[in-house]
C-alpha cells in the first residue's frame, strides 16, 4: 500500500520520480505527489486522485528543474483522501518533505508534543509527525539528514517505510523502513529507492535488499546502509531480472488483460528447471533438507484473498499426495488465534507481493513458535521470502493489476511442485506415479491458451449478463476454492454482490437466495473423481428447478451437464486435482470483461491497493 520513490543523480527528478509513480500506482491511487530539492528548499506539488491529476497540476505549475527527488501514491489511511493529505509533507520551513507508507501508531503523541512546542500541522495524517520530528533533529544538533532520519526512527511506533528529503542537501535521500517495503537500487552516478524494484528497472537492474529496522542513504556516489543504533549493516546486492517492458501495458487497455494472455507463459516459466527428463523434483532454491522435510507432521497454509484459495486448492493435493494433515487459514485470522503450531509444523505462506503484512505478521509467529515457514512468492527480495527459511518463486513477473490473475495460477503451480516433491521426498508416491502428474502440470500452459482462444465467448456472456447485481459461484472439493476467486474477482472488479458456495452447503442455506434468472456459475470436476461429478450434476438440477440460469464449466466431451446448463464454458481436460489453473481462467476473463461494460477502472478498482502492507 502505497508507493514510495526517491532519486539522487544527473537526470531530471521530476521524470524519474514521476515515471517511478506510474509504474507503482498501482499500490494506491488515493492521491499522488512529489517533492524536489531546489535552491536550499523543497519545492512541492500534490493532488487528490489519480497520478493524472498530478500530471495536470504539474503542467498548469511546473516545478523548478531539480536532480534530487522524492515522490509518493497513496492508499489512504489516516485522513481521507484531498490535496491536504496527500504526500510528501513539508516542514513548516520549507525544509524537510517526507513520504511514508505505514501507519505510525504513536502519532498523537508525538503531533500533541510537536504542537506544544508550536509546530502546525495541515493534515491529519499520521505522517505529519515525521516531517516535524526530523526538521526539529536538523534545527537541533543533527549533523545531516541521515542522523536526523536514525533518531526519529527510534522514536516511532508501528510500520512504517520512510524516504526523506532535505531542502539543505542536493546529494542526498535517505529512507528507513520497520515492516514496510523499500528496496534501492544501483545505477552509476545515480541511485533509487522504492517501494519496488519496477519503480526504477529502467534505468537499473541492480537491486540493493534492505533489512528491518534499517536507515539508507543514497546519494550520487553510493548506498550506505545503517541499523536505527547507527551501525553499518551488511547489504545484500542481487540482480532484477524483470525486464522494464514487462510492466508496460504493451498495448493492452489493461494490465490485467496482458496479465490473463501471459498466463500460459506463466505457468511454463514456474515449472521450467523444475524437474528431470523423468518427471523427478528438482527443487534447488528449497533451503530445508529431506530429512527436514520428512520430520513434518503438519503443514499449515497461510495467505489472503486469491492466496488463500491457492492455498486451499493445495490442500487438497498435499493431502491427497503426502498424506500429510494439512490446514489452511487466513493469515490474518492465524496470528492472532493462538493456532497448535512447532517444531514439527511446516508453514506455508503465499503472496505474489511478498509484502502482506497480514501473512508477514503470521510468519513471524509461527517462526517464534519453532515452525519452519515457506514461502510461495513472485517477487524476489521482498521481505516474506526473506524472514522465511525456504521459498519457492513462482515466475510470473510483475503484476500490476490489482486483481489477481498470473499470480494465482502461478502460486497453484508452486503448490503442486511443493505437493509433489514432499511426496517424493516422503516416499508416499512412486516416482511414475509423480513423473505422470508432472506430465499433466507441462500440458497446463496449452489448456490455458486453449480458454484464452475461446475467450470471445466469455466475454460475450459479460455483455449478455451485464444487467444483474448479484452472481452466484459453486464448486466442490477443489472446484470450491475455484468459485471463492471467480466471486472475489467479480466483487473486487464489478463492485457486484458475488458468492461464492460449497455445492454441498447449497442445501444448508444457501439455495434460499436462488431465484428466476439468477445467475450462477458451477465448477463441474472432471467425470474421473469419483461420485463427486454426479453430486455436482445434481446441485445443477436442483439450482436449475428453482430457476437459476446456469452457466456451467466443463471438461471438453462431457456432456452430461447439457440438459441442464443454459450456458456451457468448455474447459480442456486434465486431472481433478489441477483442474482449478484451467477452470480460475474464464472466471477472470469473465470479471475484467463485465468490469469494463460497467465503466469501471479494472486495474485500479475502487478502494484497494495491490500491495496490502497494513494489518
Ligand atoms: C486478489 O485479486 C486480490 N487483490 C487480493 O486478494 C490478494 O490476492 C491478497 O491481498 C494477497 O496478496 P499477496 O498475494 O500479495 O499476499
Amino acid at each position: 500500500m502505497c508507493g514510495i520513490v526517491g532519486y539522487v543523480g544527473e537526470r531530471s527528478a521530476l521524470d524519474v520520480v514521476m515515471g517511478g509513480l506510474r509504474r507503482l500506482e498501482y499500490r494506491g491511487y488515493d492521491s499522488t505527489g512529489v517533492a524536489l530539492v531546489v535552491d536550499g528548499q523543497i519545492s512541492a506539488a500534490k493532488k487528490v486522485g489519480k497520478l493524472a491529476n498530478l500530471d495536470k497540476e504539474l503542467a498548469e505549475h511546473p516545478l523548478p528543474g531539480s536532480t534530487t527527488g522524492i515522490g509518493h501514491t497513496r492508499w489512504a489511511t489516516h485522513g481521507p483522501p484531498s490535496d491536504r493529505n496527500a504526500h510528501p509533507h513539508v516542514s513548516n520551513d520549507h525544509r524537510v518533505a517526507v513520504v511514508h507508507n505505514g501507519i505510525i501508531e504513536n502519532f498523537a503523541d508525538l503531533r500533541a508534543e510537536l504542537e506544544a512546542e508550536g509546530y502546525e500541522f495541515t493534515s491529519d495524517t499520521d505522517t505529519e509527525t515525521v516531517t516535524h520530528l526530523v526538521d526539529r533533529e536538523l534545527r537541533a544538533d543533527a549533523p545531516d539528514l541521515t542522523e536526523a532520519v536514525r533518531r526519529v526512527c527510534n522514536r516511532l511506533e508501528g510500520a512504517f517505510t520512510l524516504v526523506i528529503a532535505d531542502g539543505a542537501d542536493t546529494d542526498r535521500v535517505v529512507g528507513a523502513r520497520r515492516n514496510s517495503p523499500l528496496v534501492a537500487g544501483r545505477g552509476d552516478g545515480e541511485n533509487f529507492l522504492a517501494s519496488d524494484v519496477s519503480a526504477f528497472i529502467e534505468y537499473t537492474r541492480s537491486a540493493v535488499e534492505l533489512g528491518q529496522d534499517q536507515v539508507v542513504t543514497i546519494s550520487r556516489d553510493g548506498i550506505d546502509v545503517i541499523d536505527f543504533d547507527g551501525n553499518p549493516a551488511p547489504v545484500t546486492e542481487y540482480h532484477v531480472d524483470w525486464d522494464a517492458s514487462a510492466a508496460e501495458k504493451g498495448g493492452y487497455d489493461w494490465f490485467m488483460l496482458k496479465e490473463i494472455e501471459e498466463q500460459p507463459r506463466a505457468v511454463a516459466d514456474t515449472l521450467l528447471g523444475r524437474h528431470d527428463a523423468e518427471g523427478r523434483l528438482v527443487l534447488d532454491e528449497m533451503r530445508l533438507s529431506d530429512d527436514e522435510l520428512r520430520a513434518i507432521d503438519k503443514v499449515v497454509i497461510i495467505g489472503c484473498g486469491t492466496a488463500s484459495y491457492a492455498g486451499m486448492v493445495a490442500k487438497y493435493a498435499i493431502e491427497h499426495w503426502t498424506r500429510i494433515p494439512c490446514e489452511v487459514e487466513l493469515a490474518s485470522e492465524f496470528r492472532y488465534r493462538d493456532p497448535i503450531v512447532g517444531r514439527s509444523t511446516l508453514v506455508v505462506a503465499i503472496s505474489q507481493s511478498g509484502e502482506t503484512a497480514d501473512t508477514l505478521q503470521a510468519i513471524r509467529h509461527a517462526r517464534q513458535q519453532g515452525s519452519k515457514v515457506l514461502a510461495i512468492c513472485n517477487t524476489n527480495g521482498s521481505t516474506i521470502p526473506r524472514e522465511s527459511d525456504a521459498v519457492i518463486y513462482t515466475h510470473a513477473g510483475p503484476e500490476i493489476a490489482v486483481a489477481s490473475t498470473k499470480g494465482f495460477l502461478t502460486q497453484l503451480i508452486a503448490c503442486y511442485v511443493l505437493g509433489l516433491y514432499l511426496s517424493q521426498v516422503r516416499g508416499t508416491k512412486f516416482g511414475d506415479e509423480i513423473g505422470s502428474t508432472v506430465a499433466e502440470l507441462e500440458k497446463l500452459p496449452d489448456g490455458v491458451q486453449a480458454l484464452l482462444d475461446r475467450a470471445d465467448e466469455v466475454r460475450a456472456l459479460a455483455h449478455e449478463l451485464a444487467d444483474h447485481r448479484t452472481f452466484l459461484f459453486l464448486g466442490r472439493h477443489v472446484g470450491y476454492p475455484v468459485a471463492l476467486e471467480g466471486a472475489l474477482k467479480l466483487k473486487e472488479l464489478a463492485y457486484l454482490h458475488a458468492e461464492g458456495f460449497a455445492a454441498g452447503e447449497l442445501k444448508h442455506g444457501p439455495i434460499a437466495v436462488i431465484e428466476p434468472g439468477l445467475p450462477v456459475f458451477v465448477i463441474v470436476p472432471p467425470k474421473g473423481r469419483d461420485q463427486l461429478h454426479e453430486k455436482v450434476v445434481s446441485n445443477i438440477q436442483e439450482i436449475r428447478a428453482r430457476g437459476a440460469r446456469t452457466v456451467v464449466l466443463v471438461e471438453d466431451g462431457d456432456t452430461s451437464v447439457d440438459p441442464y446448463a443454459d450456458i456451457v464454458i468448455r474447459l480442456p481436460q486434465a486431472p481433478t486435482l489441477l483442474q482449478p489453473v484451467l477452470a480460475a481462467v474464464p472466471l477472470q476473463i469473465f470479471a475484467a470483461e463485465l468490469a469494463s461494460v460497467l465503466g469501471h477502472d479494472v486495474d485500479q478498482p475502487r478502494n484497494l491497493a495491490k500491495s496490502v502492507t497494513v494489518e
